[in-house]
């Protein structure tokens, strides 16, 4: 993210249009991008894909929820308390930093954000820390703790206190009745959405990596802890490199480089369900074009983990020497559901029907209060409820106790445990046990109410596709002149096929613009241009990844072929105009190969490209 490569990506994307900070005719305001045209397509396309393999692929539902909600809903999920980050204040110019940030930034270490305020205050005055913007010592400035949601107000007046969404999940959870419904309440099953999300960033940076306003793909699966198991082996031999907590404690760079069945088998991951999505995930990113030789999936520190998460692994990818966080996998357990359930007073259970009824034998207890109150007075109420625990807990008490009683009734002589005891208030009470009411019934349950457990892979949309960005970026030499270009997968880039014709006139201009809207018919993504010579034009789909150009030119009319160009490569084949859409759209979804279409079509020596026009 620092360095050369930090800038050649932010230079790229503002001039070919991936991305620019937003409202700059105004002087702009931190923490709010623009995608331009090449920006949203790519960013269309990532979504796609991410639908394609997290919502259809996995059998899925997708809603929509809207992106401001009641105060009530931040309130029972926690964020209205614990979504902080430190905040430190600048005395002299007034500006605010993200404490844990300027610790990282300036001592090396790393996850700050895990570690207590009082020992943040320390390291600020052990590292004598200034402000970033002006220079002043931060020694002994006090750090807050900084609320992230949007306030907004619903309605006109006062209104009623709401919020934007920080995350996409909030809007699932509210309607979890619902959606178990329409799911026929059969566990498991999954829930995505795709969404802006907001959060006012203390100090927004890195471009589209930190912003107030980003777009999330989140994926809530709700399963039965006890019974739902994912099917490990579609993903038992995936590939992927590990820095659990034990090697982030110890030298800080030992990665555990093994397969999903392993990690599983040895514990090193202990949820299967977030195991399992850890690989479908390293399947997806190595289909949209992350280089997994920059990429590993890093466990939480304890301090490190979201108020609702009891493990949680992050994707993270390598951005010009820093590691960024572009997706976490969270086990929530039944955190969110009960807590909206507790606070809405609805039910966010699904009735788990047993494949045959279960019998099973129950105790219980009816204490006969005609003794208990004359006997005990104002502790009986209590001696009562204690009988109850005791027979849930203990039945054997009572059994002794009624074992005893019936030797006794057969002229032997009492022992002990006629009685059964019981404590309250750290006192022993014995109490007959004609007087408890023990019982053991016989019950026959067909299902039980179960709160689903979650766990939820949340990816955030800009930050991967900054991640395809820079880890396309490549810079080569093509006919003794530099180029610099994206090699982005051919699913993702913004265009699929660039279409010129060699020159502008001799009629080559018209049939290359008939073929430019053939193809688009053809549902292909398709820029046509004849501007400036070949080589220009090529440099331009170069530059923003469009994997294929085709050329029309004067064997064009005689032989109904065009060339047809690699980006990568820059090889070229002479393809018949009818091939050309099965082709592209062959080459598009991974179905052929670049390199396979020599064996059908001529194979052009490279060359041509810079022929003037
Ligand atoms: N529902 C879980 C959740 O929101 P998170 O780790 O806070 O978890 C998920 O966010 C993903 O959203 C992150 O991995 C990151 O890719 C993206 N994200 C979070 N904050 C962001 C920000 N300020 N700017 C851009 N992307 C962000």
């Amino acid at each position: 993210m620092s360095g050369r490569e930090g800038r050649d990506v932010a230079e790229l994307a503002k001039r070919r249009g991936f991305f620019f900070p937003s409202n700059g005719v105004y002087g702009g305001v931190a923490g709010f991008y623009t995608y331009g045209p090449e920006g949203a397509a790519l960013k269309r396309h990532l979504e796609d894909a991410w639908r394609d393999r997290f919502t259809v692929k996995e059998g899925n539902q997708e809603i929509e929820a809207p992106t401001i909600m009641p105060e009530a809903v931040f309130e029972a999920s926690g964020h209205l308390d614990g979504f902080d980050d430190m905040l430190v204040e600048c005395a002299e110019c007034g500006e605010s930093h993200r404490a844990d940030h300027l610790i990282e930034d300036t001592t090396g270490i790393e996850d700050a954000e895990a570690i207590p305020i009082p020992e943040v205050e320390e390291l600020i005055r052990e590292h004598d820390l200034v402000c970033p913007s002006c220079g002043a010592a931060l020694a002994g400035e006090p750090i807050e703790e900084f609320n992230l949601m949007f306030e907004t107000t619903i309605g006109p007046g006062s209104g009623q206190q709401g919020y934007m969404r920080p995350e996409t999940a909030q809007g699932i959870f509210v309607e979890f009745p619902q959606l178990a419904e329409y799911a026929r309440n059969q566990l498991p099953f999954g829930v995505t959405q795709i969404g802006p999300a907001y959060r006012n960033e203390i100090s927004p940076r890195k471009g589209v990596i930190r912003v107030r306003e980003f777009t999330q793909a989140e994926l809530e699966q709700f399963v039965d802890p006890e019974r739902d198991k994912p099917d490990l082996s579609r993903v038992a031999d995936v590939k992927v490199t590990l820095y659990p907590i034990e090697n982030q404690r110890e030298d800080g760079t030992e990665y555990v480089r093994t397969t999903i069945g392993d990690a599983v088998g040895e514990g090193i991951i202990a949820n299967e369900w977030v195991a399992y999505y850890l690989g479908i995930a390293q399947e997806w990113y190595e289909r949209v074009g992350v280089d997994v030789d920059r990429f590993r999936f890093r466990q939480h520190l304890p301090g490190e983990r979201a108020h609702y998460a009891s493990d949680c692994w992050d994707a993270e990818a390598e951005l010009g020497g820093d590691w960024v966080e572009i997706a976490g996998f969270a086990y929530r357990g039944d955190y969110d559901l009960s807590k909206h359930a507790e606070h809405s007073g609805e039910d966010f259970s699904v009735f788990e029907q047993y494949d045959e009824p279960i019998t099973t034998e129950r105790a219980t207890v009816d204490p006969d209060m005609s003794y208990l109150g004359p006997e005990f007075g104002g502790a009986a109420g209590e001696i009562a409820d204690a009988l109850e625990r005791l027979a849930e807990r203990d039945r054997a008490a009572f059994e002794r106790a009624e074992r005893s009683s019936a030797d006794r009734s057969s002229g032997d002589e009492p022992r002990d445990g006629e009685t059964v005891a019981v404590e309250v208030d750290g006192e022993t009470h014995e109490i007959p046990m004609e007087k408890t009411g023990f019982a053991v019934e016989e019950v026959t349950e067909s299902g039980e109410h179960v709160t689903p457990h979650v766990v939820e892979p949340s990816f955030g949309v800009g930050r991967t596709l900054y991640t395809l960005v820079a880890h396309a970026y490549r810079e080569d030499e093509v006919d003794g002149e530099q180029r610099s270009y994206l090699s982005l997968a051919p699913e993702m880039a913004p265009t699929t096929v660039g279409v010129f014709p060699l020159m502008d006139r001799d009629g080559l201009g018209e049939r290359a613009r008939e073929i430019a809207n053939d193809l688009r018919e053809a549902g292909l993504e398709v820029a046509y241009d004849d501007s400036g010579n070949i080589g220009r034009r090529y440099r331009r789909q170069d530059e923003v990844g469009t994997p294929f150009c085709v050329t029309v030119d004067y064997e064009t009319e005689g032989d109904g072929t065009v060339t047809l160009r690699d980006r990568d490569s820059t090889s070229q084949v002479r393809v018949p105009i009818a091939d050309l859409a099965g082709v592209l759209a062959g080459l598009r979804e991974g179905d052929r190969t670049f390199g396979a279409l020599g064996d059908e079509y001529e194979e052009l020596s490279a060359g041509a490209e810079n022929a003037p026009e």
